[in-house]
């Protein structure tokens, strides 16, 4: 019976694959004829049409903030592109450059596939975590459907009757069932999985193929904490499905990979290609018809700088590869020999952003000597990794960047002064690396808040330029509101609580960035009854005020990630009421306080404060 059910999937996908691009999420979409491929050049806000025969760009066109995803719709001249920021999906004619259209969509569209008649398009929405149907002849949504939490990768099945998606922090993949609009099966990975971005499905095989890392959250060490893997996953109906999960660090001998981002498939089957975005290189394998080895390893070979797509083109000639802080695509035949490479777009922002950019993506010297862990790996695009660590000093939840650039002092016990303190991170035992300023620095002893004593900027031009970067992370408004300035009335009552003297939050969540954290000495923490059943808290139990501002995706919270929900952080969390005064709250005025919360940024926070710290992008350097 399982047999028969395996045999008849099989079929389907034998008789419905046919080599149209577009069908699992990226960066790139090379068109059906091979002749022209489109890019998304995610901080330049534009998508750029590539002669692939002329081997030039013939035009780039603005898009909006973070496109995130592309794909020709049909044989073009129109394509699909998802703009992060701005809750919409843009339909281009590649042709003319002009904008036909902008759908408006649920928020943080990030992956589009279409199906090769270009009818209709699906798109991944990381949060709140949907998939959405375009009708793209009409160019309206007309279903969302509930698909996991935080899913990025989206893959649209040969026969066009499921959808696969991968969540991001998870690795989890889930199959949603298009007739029905439900999530139908679920291949868990290890609990550890996380930063799945892409799906890949075999054109002709029940396979689908998620790169992502691990993180080993006890491990805090350059060579234990983080690990590049792809996970296999049976699609076949039947009890014996199985997801199994490769180490690319020991598929390559000796030879250590960083941040697996995205993989590809030739259309005949045979080729299996994936790129790591923290090495700059990539491994090229075959795959193996059977059901345990899937792949073999063919070689290992360098990329350009930060490759975050990888395409074959549908006639099986050349693998394509954005090497985004190249700003170029490089053109390859299919054992990859370097034929050349194409300009994709100007750089977005300054050279000095550009360079802190490339620093914070890469595991390679100066940053890392052993190439396991780069910034990015925890960090991801300046978010964060949904992870509490288990460091030295305590459990610690990974930050975002968030308004970072008027909220210093940094860490949640605030023993960092500027992001050019994390010299001590580069040359710590999670990084190993040589670090960025010349000479040394004075070392660490046990947990004092050595870093606050030495001054790390204008030390190094690389460091400075890492601390710009950092400090420039872009935040959209938060979806949960009406309008901008406008909240949805339960929100709005929220705030009216938020601000009640004897509620108490406003008292340090204060100012446009919700905190009263400040870089005037001595710095102003406080214990709200968090940390105390913490047995391995060595810096005492007085916390740095964190900001406000996207925590509506930031779960989970509190310096050690005790509170799974933001209701946790003012009931479970408070019981003592020394975190504001939540116990005499009704019910309802608590989901008030959190829909508020929830809002958050409701408007564009100001560009200075008095807080505003010097090593950031201004504005003059901003180019979108
Ligand atoms: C293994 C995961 C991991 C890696 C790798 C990592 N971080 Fe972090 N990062 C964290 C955690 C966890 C915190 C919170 C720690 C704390 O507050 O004590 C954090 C906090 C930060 C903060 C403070 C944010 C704030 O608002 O307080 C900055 C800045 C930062 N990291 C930058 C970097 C840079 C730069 C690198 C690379 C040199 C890096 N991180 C590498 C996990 C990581
Ligand atoms: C006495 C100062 C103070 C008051 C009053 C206060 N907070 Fe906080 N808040 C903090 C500190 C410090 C932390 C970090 C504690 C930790 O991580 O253990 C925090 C953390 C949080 C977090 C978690 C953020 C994250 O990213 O994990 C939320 C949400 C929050 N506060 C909301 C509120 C609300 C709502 C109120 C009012 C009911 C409030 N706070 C009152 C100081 C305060």
């Amino acid at each position: 019976m399982v047999r028969m059910t395996w045999l008849a999937s099989l079929a389907f996908f034998v008789c419905a694959s046919a080599a149209f691009a577009g069908t699992s999420n990226s960066l790139m979409d090379v068109h059906p004829d091979s002749k022209s491929l489109l890019v998304a050049n995610t901080d330049s806000g534009t998508v750029t049409l590539i002669d692939l025969e002329k081997k030039m760009a013939v035009r780039e066109i603005k898009v909006g903030k973070r496109p995130e995803g592309v794909t020709w719709i049909g044989n073009g001249p129109l394509a699909a592109v998802t703009v992060n920021h701005e809750m919409a999906v843009v339909i281009v004619d590649t042709a003319t450059g002009k904008i036909e259209k902008t759908i408006r969509v649920p928020a943080e569209p990030y992956g589009i596939v279409s199906d090769s008649k270009g009818a209709t398009a699906f798109v991944s929405h990381e949060y709140p975590g949907l998939v959405t149907e375009i009708d793209l002849v009409k160019g309206v949504v007309v279903r969302e459907i509930p698909a996991g939490v935080m899913p990025r990768g989206i893959a649209l099945a040969p026969d066009g009757k499921r959808v696969y998606v991968s969540e991001f922090y998870t690795g989890v993949l889930n199959a949603i069932d298009l007739a029905s609009g439900k999530i139908v099966d679920s291949w868990k990975g290890h609990a550890t999985d996380n930063l799945a971005r892409h799906v890949l499905l075999h054109p002709t095989r029940p396979k689908a193929y998620v790169a992502h890392i691990r993180s080993i959250i006890k491990v805090n060490d350059g060579a234990g904490s983080i690990f590049p893997h792809l996970s296999v996953c049976d699609l076949k109906l039947g009890e014996d499905r199985r997801r199994v999960s490769f180490g690319m660090d020991t598929f390559n001998g000796v030879y250590v990979t960083t941040n697996p981002w995205e993989s590809a498939i030739s259309p005949d089957g045979k080729r299996f290609y994936v790129i790591y975005a923290g090495t700059n290189d990539m491994n090229i394998c075959s795959v193996v018809d059977d059901d345990y080895k899937e792949i073999e390893r063919i070689n290992v070979a360098r990329t350009g700088q930060n490759p975050r797509a990888i395409r074959v083109s549908p006639d099986n000639k050349n693998v394509y590869i954005y090497n985004a802080m190249d700003f170029s695509v490089s053109v390859h035949t299919t054992s990859m020999a370097y034929v050349s490479s194409i300009k994709a777009c100007e750089p977005a922002k300054s050279p000095e952003w550009v360079r802190g950019k490339v620093l914070f993506n890469t595991a390679n010297s100066p940053m890392s000597s052993r190439r396991w862990v780069a910034c990015s790996s925890c960090h991801p695009d300046g978010l964060h990794d949904a992870r509490t660590w288990q460091q030295g000093e305590g459990m610690r939840k990974t930050t975002a960047f968030i308004g970072m650039a008027h909220t210093h002092p940094l860490h949640w016990s605030a023993d960092r002064d500027e992001v050019q303190d994390f010299e001590f991170t580069i040359r710590s035992k999670l990084m190993f690396g040589l670090g960025l300023i010349k000479g040394s620095i004075k070392s660490k002893v046990g947990f004092h808040k050595q870093e606050l004593e030495e001054k790390t900027s204008d030390r190094s031009k690389d460091l400075d330029a890492l601390a710009i970067y950092c400090n420039s992370i872009e935040h959209p408004l938060s979806p949960n509101i009406l309008a901008p300035g406008k909240l949805k009335p339960a929100a709005e009552r929220g705030r009216a609580i938020f601000q009640r003297k004897e509620v108490g939050c406003a008292s340090c969540h204060s100012g446009a960035y919700f905190t009263d954290s400040s870089l005037k000495l001595p710095f102003v923490l406080h214990d709200v009854g968090t940390g105390r059943s913490d047995k391995f808290e060595r810096m005492g139990t007085k916390y740095d005020t964190p900001t406000l501002l996207g925590i509506y995706r930031t779960a989970p919270y509190l310096h050690d990630g005790t509170a799974l929900t933001l209701h946790d952080v003012l009931t479970t969390q408070n019981k003592d009421d020394k975190h504001g005064k939540t116990s005499g709250l009704a019910k309802n005025e608590v989901d008030d306080l959190v829909e508020f919360l929830k809002s958050l940024p409701y408007e564009t926070s100001p560009e200075v404060t008095p807080n505003t710290v010097p090593h950031r992008l201004l504005s003059a350097d901003k180019k979108q």
